[in-house]
């Protein structure tokens, strides 16, 4: 099992079955089945991103509580640290809680007292990046970040997630210059549905320093030398492209064109709980089939450190362990 960073991970998106409904019960929630396989099997045949949003946002009001967010999280992180995950820089969704009345430090603590114990039980490192909802629009994005801005110290960046077409990046300007003036990385969905005009602005209106998924990036090979250029790194979803109906099929994954092209790509699971697992089922697939080397899967692992917000002499441990 290679040792990786996984960089794109929503944890709102790792709630298995079986989590989902022990909070439902807790919360006395209503699921339309407390049965976790027929819960699980409902995530078949997502036409799109949107109709697995729709599910996934249902499945949400079940997280009420600071123990939810910790239950949630410490199960991430015990099956990542299981995976080989050494480090997880982790999407959280405020929003979505704060919308069915939950404060943000129920939110906050519950996440900080699970990434606490998930390091000290099994060594991972771990750090929270808060997204926005762009469906919400620029206007709560900005009044998000003012509202999270006490709880500075639980998270290192923040990033931009939910449906993608009809919400460009430069909606979200000043919310991204607020963070930038606050020292916290920056990243955002671009290029998942919508096209590399999406990755453009992100880079040049947000200054981001990475792009999630990024795959429409190579319709413009302007934009595709600018990445090279620059190493920006790409954090790649393949199992969720193929769920999500953005590749047609894992074998027409652009990944190994990618890495081709000098692109610094790298591999995450995005939503565990609905994309077929983790890290390391996405790397399998990788490996059995798309056919893709091992001196591929390790140059994406290395990447993975590359790509990571961490000191030089962290990232050089796990690169010297990833080579040893
Ligand atoms: N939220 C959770 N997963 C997402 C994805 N793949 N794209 C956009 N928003 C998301
Ligand atoms: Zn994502």
């Amino acid at each position: 099992m290679l040792p990786v960073a996984e960089l794109h991970l929503h944890l709102e998106g790792t709630i298995e079955s079986d989590l989902l409904v022990t909070l439902a019960r807790r919360n006395d929630i209503a699921l339309p089945t407390y049965d976790p396989v027929e819960l699980t099997a409902r995530y078949d045949h997502f036409a799109d991103l949107q109709s697995f949003l729709d599910i996934h946002y249902a499945n949400l009001t079940v997280l009420r509580t600071e123990q939810d967010f910790y239950d949630l999280a410490s199960g991430y992180l015990a099956r990542a640290a299981a995976a080989g995950v050494r480090r997880a820089e982790m999407f959280c969704d405020p929003q979505t809680h704060l919308g069915h009345g939950v404060p943000l430090a129920a939110v906050f603590d519950g996440f900080s007292a699970a990434i606490a114990d998930a390091e000290s039980a099994t060594g991972i490192s771990a750090d929270l990046i808060v997204c926005f909802l762009r469906d919400l629009g620029g206007d709560a994005a900005e009044e998000l970040i003012r509202a999270a801005l006490p709880f500075r110290d639980r998270f290192i960046g923040v990033g931009l997630d939910s449906t993608e077409i009809g919400y460009p990046p430069r909606l979200f300007e000043t919310a991204y210059s607020i963070a930038a003036s606050e020292g916290l990385h920056r990243v955002a969905h671009a290029g998942e549905e919508a096209g590399p005009d999406y990755v453009w602005e992100a880079l040049d209106v947000l200054g981001v320093e990475r792009i999630d998924h990024g795959n429409r990036a190579l319709e413009d090979p302007v934009l595709v030398q600018r990445l090279v250029d620059e190493q920006i790194p790409l954090t790649t979803c393949p199992l969720s492209n193929v769920y999500l109906k953005v590749v047609d099929d894992l074998a027409d994954h652009p990944l190994p064109r990618m890495l081709e092209l000098g692109l610094r790509a790298t591999v995450s699971s995005d939503d565990p709980a609905y994309f077929g697992g983790g890290v390391d089922d996405n790397f399998a697939a990788l490996r059995n089939d798309l056919g893709m080397s091992e001196t591929d899967l390790a140059t994406l692992a290395r990447n993975s450190f590359e790509a990571a917000f961490v000191d030089d002499t962290t990232r050089a441990g796990w690169i010297s362990e990833l080579e040893g």
